[in-house]
């Protein structure tokens, strides 16, 4: 049966949804590997037009959904390969990271454990970088447990910061790392299972 074979994954995003993207575009080159569901709780998302016009479902939830376990029971309806995180700013329930051990993953955009945890996305986390003086940062692509920002690590990736760098240009550094790898670490997971 050729759909055994079919790996799914699913997105969770807040924001803008770049990442989503880039996912999706690599991924369409491969017929065993699909891209099922783009989840927000967020109904300003610019996720949800990006999977309008790329032709992927897309569900706004609620956050009583979220906790009375009903995203749950719809996760289970599509039983995902991968549930990923891209920009997403809640804390995914105790009950869903229960459900899908090792298959929930996240990426920060600096070099975790530095300038993680609760309240630190976006340009705060870029500020923080700054603020700190260090001489490097990048990207932490990392497993969800039930802390902020604390899963073991999959993949880091660094780059060089520079006195001239602002919270903007750090973001655009770290965007590009996340394209290249982001999608190649998935897909690797994926081949892994
Ligand atoms: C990315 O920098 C990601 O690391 C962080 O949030 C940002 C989302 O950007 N968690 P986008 O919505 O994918 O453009």
């Amino acid at each position: 049966m050729r759909n055994k074979t079919i790996k799914k994954i699913i997105f969770f995003a807040s924001g803008s949804g770049s990442n989503v993207q880039n996912i999706i575009e690599h991924f369409s080159a491969f017929d065993q590997i699909t891209t099922d569901l783009v989840l927000t709780n967020n109904q300003k998302a610019g996720v949800l037009d990006r999977a309008k016009s790329l032709n992927v479902p897309f569900y706004l939830f609620k956050k009583e959904e979220y906790l009375d376990d009903s995203l749950l029971n719809k996760l289970q309806t599509i039983k995902p390969d991968l549930i990923v995180l891209a920009g997403f700013l809640l804390k995914i329930p105790k009950s869903i990271v229960a459900a899908y051990p090792d298959k929930i993953i996240n990426i920060h955009p600096a070099l975790l454990p530095k300038h993680g945890g609760k309240g630190m996305y976006g340009d705060r986390v870029h500020q923080s970088v700054l603020d700190s003086g260090d001489s490097q940062t990048g990207i932490t692509i990392h497993y969800v447990n039930e802390n902020y920002d604390e899963g073991s690590i999959i993949f880091q990736s660094a780059v060089e910061v520079s006195k001239a760098d602002t919270a903007e240009s750090i973001a655009n550094k770290v965007h590009q790392l996340e394209y290249k790898h982001y999608p190649e670490v998935l897909h690797q997971l994926l081949k892994d299972q």
